[in-house]
């Protein structure tokens, strides 16, 4: 297995920033303990990336690592192992995990979590629902398609800049619509924070909290999210009426009837 320690920030900066010094070994320290770091180098000895190169984003479950494969970009999700990410998964879908794994100690369950994002990811990149593809995952730790370029991770939609927000709604439509018509899937906590904006298209990240359409939960939280993405629209100029997005987007097929 390759070193750990050669794996993470190989490229750190040195005198010219200090700061910017202190804030990786901070992480480091907060995110690869020893456990971690060899999640990391087992995923790098199967050839998922050659390094993790910089944070993107740093959250109090979990932080998210630009990495690279050759030339190739990766994005590696780490999950912190800790009471805090636990306590803060959503009793509906921790009770759902719970039901599929026999593990009961929360360092399980945060494992379990982990494979839970990499299978839907996979549900919903078969079904046609731009998400990043997951390309593995280990322990903790998540591998998955850099959405960006080499000038950095593209904006959430809600830092991102729209142009067309006529367009952006078709293709809310059409995204989440594909999540609950072909995946059957609903995503539990969508927003503008959980989507991403590249090429003038969404991309939909953070979907561990998924749920089945027919889950008692899901018509409850798709009206909640809906409701969110109408007022954001209005707000970027393009009102909308939360009952025409929730009828576009399939949600008469979403509730306990539904069909999986
Ligand atoms: N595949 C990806 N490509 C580029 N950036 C990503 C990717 N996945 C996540 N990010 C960035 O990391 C942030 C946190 O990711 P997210 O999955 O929402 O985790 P959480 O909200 O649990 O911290 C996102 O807002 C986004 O900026
Ligand atoms: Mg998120």
């Amino acid at each position: 297995m390759p070193r750990a320690e050669e794996l993470v920030f190989p490229r750190r900066e040195r005198f010219e920033d200090r700061r910017k010094e202190g804030q990786q070994r901070k992480l480091l320290d907060e995110f690869f303990d020893h456990a971690t770091l060899l999640a990391i180098s087992r995923l790098a000895g199967q050839g998922l990336f050659d390094a993790i190169d910089f944070p993107i984003s740093s959250g109090k479950e979990g932080g998210v690592f630009r990495a690279h494969k050759g030339t190739e970009l990766r994005a590696v999700k780490i999950y912190r192992i800790s009471n805090t990410t636990f306590r803060r998964l959503p009793a509906y879908a921790l009770e759902e995990l719970r039901r599929e794994s026999s593990v009961r100690n929360f360092g399980g369950l945060i494992v379990g979590w982990t494979r839970r994002e990499h299978t839907i990811l996979g549900r919903l990149d078969e079904a046609g629902v731009r998400v990043p593809k997951p390309l593995g995952h280990f322990r903790n730790v998540l591998v998955m398609e850099f959405i960006g370029d080499e000038q950095g991770a593209a904006p959430r939609l809600k830092d991102a800049l729209v142009p067309d927000p006529a367009a952006l709604y078709e293709d809310l439509v059409r995204e989440f619509g594909a999540m609950i018509r072909r995946a059957k899937l609903v995503h539990g906590d969508l927003s503008p924070y959980n989507t991403l904006y590249h090429e003038n298209r969404v991309v939909v990240i953070d979907v561990a909290q998924a749920i089945g359409s027919s889950h008692p939960e899901a018509r409850r939280l798709l009206e909640r999210d809906i409701g969110n993405f109408a007022r954001y629209l209005t707000r970027l100029g393009h009102p909308v009426e939360p009952e025409e997005f929730l009828a576009a987007v399939g949600g008469d097929e979403v509730g306990p009837t539904a069909k999986e």
